[in-house]
């Protein structure tokens, strides 16, 4: 069967709303496509351990420590998980994290931001994790096996780590005005660079084009941001909080809550680079790739030690 068939055939399974599997046939263009999303998937997961990272030792509580704690070691077995389902399109996972460090790999732009107060723990949580969320339920329907089963058992994680951060903020809405003032500061920072988390509109997003068409995105960029405002807003104003965006209207005929215009040119200067804490997270996340390669050697030589004692046992 030629390439033509072959890619014939491979619509079609796609059509039938068919999983196809790693050793599968599929587009080459598909594959790089894979690579890249979910590999920059993987790297936000873990640069995103780091505004949390920050305020584990600063926490006002044990219990906020311990939850924190859980949350951040969340998101690296999340990297873990996706770098697994990477791997398993023949790409080495070293080589894609030399591509992170050589700033040759996006992650997800929100990360490059300052976490700067207590209660952006609860922004993050709740907005920055229910955005996830928003996306990663759609990603969990995908066409590629690995990748949509990796999603179901992060999106379990990723609604602890939605619940949490509201407490956070709910907790501090009901409490002093300085606590007041904390939180709506937070939602300030951050709510604009949550909606930058879905990527640019779609007339812009020339990913979306092959990511459709072969079932990775079940919806668009825009139709996820639309779904994670309408969820959003009401939840803000449950608790106190003000939207900064003084044209955020409801349309009582769509049913939508509709937004003022989205700084798209912050948006591609923070993903080209020039975001607040690009060059800080990327130093954190080298600095410590470094601080860990023994263990990485010590995990090695046992895997090879105790492999060997196996196979002279059988
Ligand atoms: N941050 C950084 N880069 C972004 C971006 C973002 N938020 N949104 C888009 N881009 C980049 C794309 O990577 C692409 O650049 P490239 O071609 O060089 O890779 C360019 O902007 C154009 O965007 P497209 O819309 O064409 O790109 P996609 O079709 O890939 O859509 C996406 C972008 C919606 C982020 C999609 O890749 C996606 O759904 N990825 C999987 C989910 C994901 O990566 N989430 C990141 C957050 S993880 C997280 O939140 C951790 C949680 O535990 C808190």
């Amino acid at each position: 069967m030629d390439d033509a068939a072959k890619l014939k055939e491979f619509d079609d399974r796609i059509a039938r709303g068919e999983i196809f599997e790693p050793k599968d046939w599929m587009p080459e263009r598909l594959r790089k496509q894979l690579i890249r999303m979910m590999s920059q998937h993987a790297h936000s997961e873990v640069v995103g351990m780091l505004p949390e990272g920050n305020w584990i030792t600063r926490a006002p509580s044990l219990r906020r420590k311990m939850i924190l704690l859980a949350k951040v070691q969340d998101e690296g077995g999340h990297g873990l998980y996706i770098y697994s389902g990477v791997e398993s399109l023949g790409v080495r996972r070293e080589d894609l994290i030399d591509e992170l460090h050589a700033g040759k790999a996006k992650y997800s732009s929100i990360f490059n931001y300052p976490s700067l107060l207590w209660s952006d723990m609860g922004a993050i949580g709740w907005l920055v994790d229910g955005a996830a969320i928003v996306n990663q339920t759609t990603l969990a329907k995908c066409s590629f096996g690995p990748y949509a089963r990796a999603m179901i058992r992060i999106c379990k994680e990723e609604n602890f780590h939605k619940k949490q951060g509201y407490e956070i903020l709910s907790t501090m809405m009901a409490g002093t005005p300085a606590q007041r003032a904390m939180a709506q500061d937070s939602i300030n920072r951050w709510w604009w660079p949550s909606l930058m988390m879905f990527g640019p509109t779609d007339k812009d997003s020339p990913n979306s084009i092959d990511l459709m068409r072969w079932g990775i995105k079940r919806k668009s960029n825009d139709d996820l941001r639309q779904r994670f405002i309408d969820m959003t807003v009401p939840q803000a104003h449950a608790i106190g909080l003000t939207i900064p965006d003084p044209a955020l209207k409801f349309n009582k005929e769509t049913g939508h809550w509709e937004i003022g215009p989205i700084n798209w040119e912050e948006f591609f200067n923070v993903i080209n680079g020039n975001g607040p804490c690009n060059k800080e997270r990327i130093a954190a996340r080298k600095h410590a790739h470094d601080e860990g390669k023994w263990v990485r050697e010590a995990a090695v030589a046992y895997a090879q030690k105790h492999s060997s004692l196996e196979r002279r046992a059988a």
